[in-house]
């Protein structure tokens, strides 16, 4: 009997402890406001929502090495909502910080949060559902989108000669086009020449 209260008080005090920890959690991440400095890895849009996502450049390096994220990996959203900011929610990853979770429950290392548009946290937000949702990402890492940071363009000047290469390739198609319409043009009035002929 004595056994069973004394059990029943070691579950209690799990639980509070789970509770606690989830209560924790929700205080580790702060707001990333240098995440701009990172690198914009993508944007996801479906229906009225767009998403553009950031990430630490050591992160996205890592990724693109086929390493594991490294702690202190910092992966940003903005999330739009019809053209206006609703949200940005943040996943980070410090050594350590999943401990405090059962494994049912725990996404490796990540911690994640939810932030109103001025940067608060969004305390009416229950990060549970983040981790249950993101578990299933278990062999990615936690991250849904792992292979856009493995494709991610790395460094400024990268990104500036591919916007440059595309840009000329875009010139070369309109130049293509106008030298075909020529092309038709001409061999229109050769067939019309024909025709008079
Ligand atoms: C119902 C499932 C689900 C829930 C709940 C969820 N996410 Fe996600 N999350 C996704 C999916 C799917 C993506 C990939 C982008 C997309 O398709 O919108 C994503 C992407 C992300 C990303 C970008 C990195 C990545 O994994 O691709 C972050 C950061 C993120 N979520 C944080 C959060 C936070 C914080 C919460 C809780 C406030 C949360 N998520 C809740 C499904 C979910």
């Amino acid at each position: 009997m004595k056994m069973r209260a004394i059990m029943s008080a070691a579950l209690v005090t799990t639980a509070a402890a789970a509770t606690f920890a989830l209560a924790q959690g929700n205080d580790r991440v702060a707001f990333p406001a240098n995440y701009k400095d990172g690198i914009h890895y993508t944007t996801v849009e479906r229906g009225n929502i767009r998403e553009e996502i950031y990430a630490n450049r050591e992160a996205i390096e890592a990724a693109k090495k086929g390493q594991p994220l490294p702690s202190g990996t910092i992966i940003t959203m903005e999330d739009y909502r019809d053209g206006r900011l609703f949200r940005y929610i943040v996943m980070e990853k410090r050594t350590g910080w999943g401990e405090r979770y059962a494994q049912d429950v725990r996404n490796g290392d990540w911690e994640f949060q939810s932030f109103q548009p001025d940067r608060t946290v969004n305390r009416s937000e229950n990060v549970s559902r983040c981790m249950g949702c993101h578990k299933a990402q278990g062999n990615n890492d936690f991250v849904f989108t792992l292979d856009r940071m493995r494709s991610a363009k790395v460094s400024q000047a990268e990104s500036a000669l591919r916007h440059a290469a595309l840009m000329s390739e875009a010139r070369d198609a309109a130049f293509d086009a106008s030298v075909l319409a020529l092309l038709a043009q001409a061999g229109e009035s050769n067939a019309d020449a024909r025709v008079i002929d």
